[in-house]
C-alpha cells in the first residue's frame, strides 16, 4: 500500500513538473519559430483568404516538406495557424501580423535578436561576473549571445545589417506612442526662438525623428529647421534615405546629424534651447549616462533645458515596464526613477527642475524630467 502512494505521489510530481515547464519552454520555442517564419516569409506566403497546402508552402519559402510540417503542426497545437483539412493551413488573426512589415514582425524580429539571444546567456554572464547588474556596456549578457567578450551592445547592434534594420523598423513601429502633446509645455521657447537664431530643439538619439515631428507639428512655433535630428551615423543615414522617400514635410525641413552622444557635439548642434533624449539613457549604464552629461553639458547655453524622456522606474507603472528592464539589464542598461537620474545629473552640472508624468493611458506610460544648467 505504502509503495503504490509513494509511486502515485512521484506520478503527480512528475506531473505537475512537466505541466509547469511546458509554459515556458513552449513559449520559447513558439517566439523562435515565429521569427523563423518571418525571416522565411512565410507568413506573407500564406494566402490572406483561404488556406494553402503544406507542401506548397514549403516549395515557396524554401523549406523541406518536412519541416514546415513539424512547424506549422506545432503552430496549429498552439493556435498561431488554423487546420482546414489534412496537411493544409489557413491564417488565423494572429498570424497575419507576422507578415513582413507588420509592426509586430518588427518587434518580434528586434526582440528576438537582442533580448531573447541575450538572455539566454544571462546565467552565463552571471557565473562569470557574479551575481550583479552588468556595468559596462561592452561586458554584458548582449555581447555574450553575439560572440564578443567586450563589445558595446550599439556596436553589436549597428554592425549587423539585418538586426540593425529589425531595431530601426521597431523603433518606427513604436515611435509614435510618445507624444508630447499636453503633457509637456513648449511654450516657453517662443520668446527666445523669436527673437535668436540658435537651435530650438536638439534630438540625441531621435531614430527616425518621429519626437521632433511631434513637437513641431504640435508646437507651429518651433521651426522644423531649427531642429536637429542627432544619432548614429549609420541612422541618419537610414533616416535620410526614408525621409526622401516618404517626402515627410517636416521632417524633410529638420537638420540631421550623424555623431555619438559621448563625443562633443558639432559647433551647429551646440547652445539649442532643449536637448531631449528620448527612450535612450535606460539603455546605458550609469557611467555611460554620466559621460553623456558631461558631454551635452559642454554644448548647452545658460537657458538651455535638458529633457530626459523615458519609463520610469515606479512601482505603480505599468507591469510591461517592469518586464522591460529585465530586457534592458541584458545591454547593461535599466530604468530610473527621477531622484536616480537626478543624482547623475548632479554630477555633471544639470539641476532637476520638473517631471511631467503620463502614466493614464495602457501604452503610454513615460515621464518627461526637465533639468536645468546648475
Ligand atoms: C531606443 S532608441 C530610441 C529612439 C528614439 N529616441 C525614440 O524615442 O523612438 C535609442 C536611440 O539611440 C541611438 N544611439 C545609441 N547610441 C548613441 C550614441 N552614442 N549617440 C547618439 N545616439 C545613440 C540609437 O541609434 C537609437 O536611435
Amino acid at each position: 500500500m505504502g509503495s503504490i502512494q509513494h509511486t502515485d505521489d512521484a506520478r503527480a510530481r512528475i506531473q505537475q513538473a512537466y505541466l509547469d515547464i511546458a509554459n515556458p519552454v513552449f513559449s520559447a520555442a513558439e517566439f523562435t519559430l515565429i521569427k523563423v517564419f518571418i525571416d522565411y516569409k512565410a507568413f506573407d506566403a500564406i494566402p490572406d483568404e483561404g488556406d494553402i497546402a503544406v507542401s506548397k508552402l514549403a516549395e515557396k519559402i524554401g523549406g523541406t516538406h518536412e519541416v514546415v510540417d513539424r512547424i506549422t503542426t506545432f503552430f496549429i497545437a498552439g493556435k498561431v495557424l488554423a487546420s482546414t483539412g489534412p496537411g493544409r493551413v489557413a491564417h488565423t488573426e494572429r498570424s497575419r501580423l507576422y507578415k513582413y512589415n507588420e509592426p509586430t514582425a518588427w518587434l518580434y524580429i528586434h526582440m528576438f535578436n537582442n533580448t531573447f539571444r541575450s538572455l539566454a546567456q544571462m546565467p552565463n554572464f552571471f557565473a562569470k561576473h557574479g551575481l550583479a547588474s552588468p556595468e559596462s556596456a561592452s561586458v554584458t549578457p548582449t555581447s555574450i549571445s553575439h560572440g564578443f567578450d567586450n563589445r558595446p551592445a550599439y556596436e553589436i547592434l549597428v554592425e549587423n545589417k539585418g538586426i540593425h534594420k529589425g531595431f530601426n523598423e521597431a523603433l518606427k513601429a513604436v515611435g509614435e506612442m510618445y507624444s508630447l502633446k499636453g503633457i509637456y509645455d513648449f511654450g516657453w521657447m517662443r520668446e527666445s526662438l523669436a527673437s535668436e537664431s540658435r537651435p530650438a530643439v536638439v534630438d540625441v538619439g531621435g531614430s527616425h525623428g518621429l519626437a521632433l515631428r511631434d513637437a513641431v507639428r504640435n508646437n507651429k512655433f518651433i521651426p522644423a529647421e531649427r531642429c536637429i535630428l542627432f544619432d548614429l551615423p549609420q541612422v541618419i543615414e537610414n533616416t535620410k534615405k526614408n525621409v526622401e522617400k516618404e517626402q515627410d514635410e517636416d521632417l524633410q525641413k529638420v537638420q540631421m546629424i550623424g555623431g555619438t552622444m559621448f563625443e562633443p557635439y558639432p559647433e551647429t548642434a551646440q547652445g539649442a534651447l532643449i536637448y531631449q533624449f528620448r527612450r535612450i539613457l535606460n539603455d546605458f549604464p550609469d557611467e555611460d549616462v554620466l559621460r553623456a552629461f558631461h558631454t551635452v553639458r559642454k554644448a548647452v547655453a545658460p537657458d538651455t533645458r535638458i529633457l530626459i524622456i523615458e519609463e520610469m522606474l515606479n512601482p505603480k507603472r505599468m507591469p510591461m515596464n517592469v518586464g522591460l528592464d529585465i530586457c534592458l539589464m541584458c545591454k547593461a542598461g535599466k530604468r530610473r526613477n527621477a531622484a536616480m537620474f537626478s543624482e547623475l545629473a548632479a554630477q555633471a552640472g544639470f539641476k532637476f527642475n520638473a517631471e511631467f508624468q503620463q502614466i493614464s493611458s495602457e501604452f503610454d506610460d513615460f515621464s518627461v524630467l526637465e533639468f536645468v544648467v546648475a
